[in-house]
Parts: structure tokens; sequence; C-alpha cells
């Protein structure tokens, strides 16, 4: 089948690496794609939001199957646009998309349906927000209702320190994302997964769990990012980990979107908290996680994209694709002033091939004469599988440091210690 992936980053190169590589896919168009999927493919300047167009362009290319990467792209409707169309496409609808370009939205949704989640309270102005925390007892969340690309969302250590940033919200900085709703919610202690289950609009069927580094500096210090890196499986839950997560949350999850009429179709990623009464929806992403992605694909064997098309088709065939039980560790290669600015990189030495075993996905790039321009940010992940995690990192960090020195001029930076720490 010819397939469109709809994205620019390093999770979209990730997905279309592994599609190219399924029996069933013929031939690849990324939109608008970058550095990497320009070598498997063909990239078609389109904005990823552009609903008209992407159709457009599926029309014109006799595309069989769209992939959608982002949720910018969901939000924006394109899910129901190509429905719309006649074309058979892998995201969710710009209703159902809710779930995660509305917090608000999403933790009503969990209210509503009894899905495990932090007690919560929704304000919509500062006075409001005082009256709420005024009885707060331990660490409040301070979260911004829409889409703030990774900066909407403060954890603060009790309701001063939540106060202060409300203040800011509702003031000089403005809230994150541009919109007036805020959720302040509980601060969950434990360990967070993320698990990522398929859904075809009937049934919603756990397929692969994973864990990110949000924070950019070692030992998860400084800011949050948009993810430093990442490690599959999530090695450390309790052995009935997924047992637990289908009955508690994904079985409530399918049954909330089914009364509520939304037409989900696509992947659906929970953000977990593990807390000593088990698992606790942190949020819901609508699409597959960056950098997670770049650590699950590696993972999968048999025909990836027959399995997503089922899927977006109605009928999962979970016998399309299977999971190794093999570990995989990604590491973010980033520009020194991420995440506070975006520099732009020039030059960079297209060549990123690596041993076996080991992969690396561009982030948002282009490639032009013989040369790859990264718009900075996350510049790269690069990956590695091996038979335990600890194996597959100490890989990952010698295929990081062949890279670096083959970026030498870059100035990329990356956490050390991605993948380390308690093994089951
Ligand atoms: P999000 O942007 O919603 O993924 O949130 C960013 C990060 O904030 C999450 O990965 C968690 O580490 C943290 N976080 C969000 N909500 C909570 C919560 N209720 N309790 C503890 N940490 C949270
Ligand atoms: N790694 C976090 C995300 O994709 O939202």
């Amino acid at each position: 089948m010819r397939i469109v992936i709809v994205g620019s980053g390093a999770r979209e190169d990730a997905l279309s690496w592994r599609l190219a590589r399924s029996p069933s896919c013929e031939s690849i168009v990324a939109a608008p794609g970058n550095a990497g999927t320009a070598s498997r493919g063909e990239n078609v300047r389109v904005s990823v939001t552009d609903g008209p167009s992407l159709v457009e362009l599926c029309r014109h290319r006799n595309i069989d199957f769209a992939v959608l990467g982002s949720e910018t792209t969901i939000a924006a409707g394109v899910a129901d646009r190509m429905a719309a169309a006649g074309i058979s496409v892998f995201g969710p609808s710009r209703s159902a998309g809710r779930l995660e370009s509305s917090k608000i939205f999403s933790k009503r949704f969990m209210q509503r349906h009894r899905i495990p989640t932090a007690r919560a309270a929704v304000v919509h102005s500062l006075d409001a927000a005082s009256r709420a925390l005024a009885e707060w007892e331990g660490g409040v969340v301070v979260k911004a209702d829409g889409l703030a690309a990774g900066k909407g969302v403060v954890v603060t250590k009790d309701a001063d320190e939540a106060r202060a940033v409300l203040r800011d919200w509702y003031g000089a900085s403005g809230i994150p994302g541009g919109g007036n709703g805020v959720l302040l919610e509980q601060r969950l202690e434990g360990r967070e997964c993320s698990v990522f289950a398929l859904s075809d609009g009937t049934s919603l069927t756990p397929f692969l769990d994973a864990r990110d580094y949000k924070r950019a500096g070692d030992g998860d210090t400084g800011p949050n990012t948009g993810g430093m890196g990442a490690y599959s499986p999530a090695d450390d839950l309790p052995a009935n980990a997924l047992d637990v997560i289908r009955e508690r949350i994904l079985d409530p999850v399918l049954r909330g979107l089914q009364a509520d009429e939304e037409r989900y179709v696509g992947v659906l990623y929970c953000g977990l908290m593990w807390t000593q009464a088990g698992p606790a929806v942190i949020e819901f992403n609508v699409r597959f996680g960056d950098p997670e992605t770049q650590v699950l694909m590696p993972r999968i064997d048999g025909d990836f994209a027959a399995l997503l098309k089922s899927v977006a088709d109605g009928a999962t065939d979970a016998s399309a694709a299977t999971v190794s039980a093999r570990h995989c560790v990604g590491v973010v290669l980033a520009t020194e002033s991420y995440p506070y600015a975006s520099t732009p990189v020039n030059d960079l030495v297209p060549d990123v091939s690596l041993p076996d075993g080991c992969q690396a996905f561009w982030g948002g790039s282009t490639l032009e004469n013989g040369h790859v321009r990264a718009s900075g940010g996350r510049v790269l992940t690069v990956t590695a599988i091996g038979d335990g995690r600890e194996d597959a990192r100490v890989r990952a960090y010698a295929a990081v440091r062949t890279l670096s020195s083959r970026f030498g001029n870059a100035n990329l930076t990356y956490r050390s210690d991605i993948g380390a720490g308690a093994q089951p």
C-alpha cells in the first residue's frame, strides 16, 4: 500500500522507518517529513494542520493509508477531513482528540467514567484559584487547559508555590497555550510510565509501554522538555501491570468513548503514575510519543503497516505484528539552548549510519544540497536494542559518542543517565 505520514519530527522518522520495512508497504510520502524520511521516500512540503491540502495530496498520489503523527494535526481536524473524503486514516477525530487538546475535557471524561486520576479543581480566574487552594494539602500540579507544547504543566510542592505560578499566568506572562482555563491537580507520588493502546473503535488493546525522561538534566534536574530520552519496555512495573491497566483504565476508557459517541481510531497514549493504590492517569495523548516512538519501533517485528491499517479500518489484526522481548534505549541529542530556544544548526552531515541494532532518527530538519539543516531543539534520537536494558544502554551511548564526533562542530548536548538506574 501507499502510505502518507504527516509530521516532521523524530517520531515521524521512526514511524516511517518502521512502516517502510513492512511487507505491505509499497511506498511512503512524508508531509512535510525531515532529513530522515527523505532517505526512504518522498517529502512533500505541506503544513501538518492544512487539512484540505493533505486530502488533496492523498488523492493526487493515490494514497491508501494516512498516519497522523502529531496532536496539532489531530486538533486541526485532519482525521475528520480525511475520513469524510474516504481516506483510511490512523488518528482520532478532533472531538475525541480533546482528550489531549483540553485538559479540562480530559479530566471531566475521567471523572464521568470513573477512571483513576488525581483529584482536581477547574478554575477560570485568579480569584477562583485562590479559593480552590485555600484548604489544599500537599503538592499541586498547575495545568493550562490547551495544547502548550510541553510548557503548560508546572509541578509545585505546595499551594504557595502554585499561587506564584498562577499570579504569573494570570498576569504578565499569560497562560501557556493562550487559553483561560486552568486545572489544579493533586500531585501524585509513584513511578511514571507510558502505555500505548490501539483503538479501532470497538476494542482498545494494550500494545507497548515505555518510560520517558522529561527533565533536561541528569538526575531529573532542570526544566521540563518534550523528552530527552526513553526506554522500552518499562521493565520495573509489577508483573501483572498490563492486566491491571486494562481492567481499571482501558476498559472504562473504551466504554466511556462509546457512551459519549466519540470516534477514536488510532493510538491512545496513557501517561500513568503507578501509585501505592495502583495506576492513575496523569494525562492522555492521542498520538504516539516523542521520543517514546523511537524506542518502540525497533522492538516491533512483522507487518506494522498492516497492523495500523487494520486498526484504522475498524478490525485490529493483532497477529500482523509482534513485539520483541528485547529492550531499547534512546538518547536525544539537543542544541545547547533547548528547551529555552530553538537555534538552527546548519551544514550537518546527513550520514547517521550506525552498527546493526542501532538507529538514529532526525528531528525537525531539511536535507539541502547534501547537507542537513536542523531547526534546533531536539536534533537527533539515537537508539540501540539489546538483550536487557543495560546492554541496550551501553550500546546506545557508544552510538551517541560515534555520532557526536561526526557532528563535532554542532555542540549537541544529551543526558548521560538515560536507561540507567533501578533494574527490576
Ligand atoms: P504533562 O505535560 O501532562 O505530560 O505533564 C508533565 C509532567 O508533569 C508529567 O510527565 C509528570 O511528571 C508531571 N505531572 C503531571 N501531572 C502530575 C500529577 N498529578 N502528579 C505528579 N506529577 C504530575
Ligand atoms: N514524550 C512526551 C510526549 O510525546 O508527549
